[in-house]
């Protein structure tokens, strides 16, 4: 295993000449749990869609466990272990919770085509569904219709269904995005579940979540690395400080 999950080098993507990712350089140690963070429009969802091969780099070199991946399918990257979550997780509304688990878990089998599987086989999925939902503390709701699931769960049901693809790096875009404390503390704790024996890039906005979950972080302005290092590194360097003008956020988080 290599000691950086993930490596970047002079990642960069233009659009129509306009430069949204700026000759990267990051470098996701192996169980990390790794913060992009930076003001909006800084290139954190570029980058990300840049990693997952939704996007084809204008240049630079994409790393996964020591291996360059640039040129790869996003299907090969995928199966390689670096899922994003609701890339392929995308939940289906009219569908149960517990049958959106399942169709995540037939995808990892590379079944998701086979319609005439027996009911038997479907059975067997059942329970390893149910042990998944269980480890994101949805069991109470695998019967509900996934469009009625309360919106602070619904995060959960999506790292549910990347789990079932047994990825070695999760890529979580604003897990906290549109939540209240209460449900902000569940999905945390979550991450902080899952990310044991893996490794997770999380795009964040709320700095105490980072704060309190993220072992490194990584500041984006404008497509470039502005700073890297742990949270208390980052938070006192005059240069972020600089980029977060007008929030006192980023020296208030860590409590
Ligand atoms: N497909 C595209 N075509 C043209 N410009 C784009 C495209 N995608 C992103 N951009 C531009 O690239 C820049 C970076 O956008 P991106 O979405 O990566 O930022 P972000 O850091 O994720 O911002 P936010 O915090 O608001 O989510 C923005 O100026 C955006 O307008
Ligand atoms: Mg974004």
């Amino acid at each position: 295993m290599s000691e950086f999950i993930l490596e970047t080098r002079g990642l960069t993507k233009e659009f129509k000449g306009f430069v949204a990712v700026s000759s990267v350089d990051l470098k996701v140690r192996t169980g990390h749990i790794h913060a992009l963070i930076g003001p909006n429009g800084a290139g954190k969802t570029t980058v990300f869609n840049l990693l997952t091969k939704f996007l084809p780099p204008t240049s630079g070199s994409i790393l996964f466990d020591g291996k360059d991946i640039s040129r790869e399918a996003p299907a090969v990257t995928a199966r390689r272990g670096m899922v994003r979550s609701f890339q392929i997780s995308a939940t289906f509304p009219n569908l149960t919770v517990l049958e959106n688990v399942r169709i995540g878990l037939q995808r990892r089998l590379g079944t998701e085509f086979h319609f005439w599987r027996s009911a038997k086989s479907l059975d067997a999925l059942n329970g390893e569904a149910m042990a998944l939902l269980e480890a994101v503390d949805l069991t109470q709701f695998a019967d509900t219709v996934t469009a009625e699931m309360p919106y602070g769960r619904k995060r959960a049901l999506e790292i549910a269904t990347t789990l079932a693809l047994e990825p070695r790096m999760m890529l979580l875009d604003e897990p906290t995005q549109g939540m209240g404390g209460e449900d902000i503390a569940r999905v945390v704790e979550l991450i902080r579940k899952v990310s044991v024996n893996r490794s997770i890039l999380m795009v964040e906005h709320n700095l105490s979540v980072v704060a309190n979950l993220c072992d490194r972080i990584t500041v984006l302005t404008r497509g470039s690395v502005l700073a890297e290092g742990s949270y208390a590194e980052v938070s006192k360097n005059p240069k972020v400080l600089e980029a977060y003008v007008g929030s006192d956020d980023i020296a208030d988080a860590h409590h």
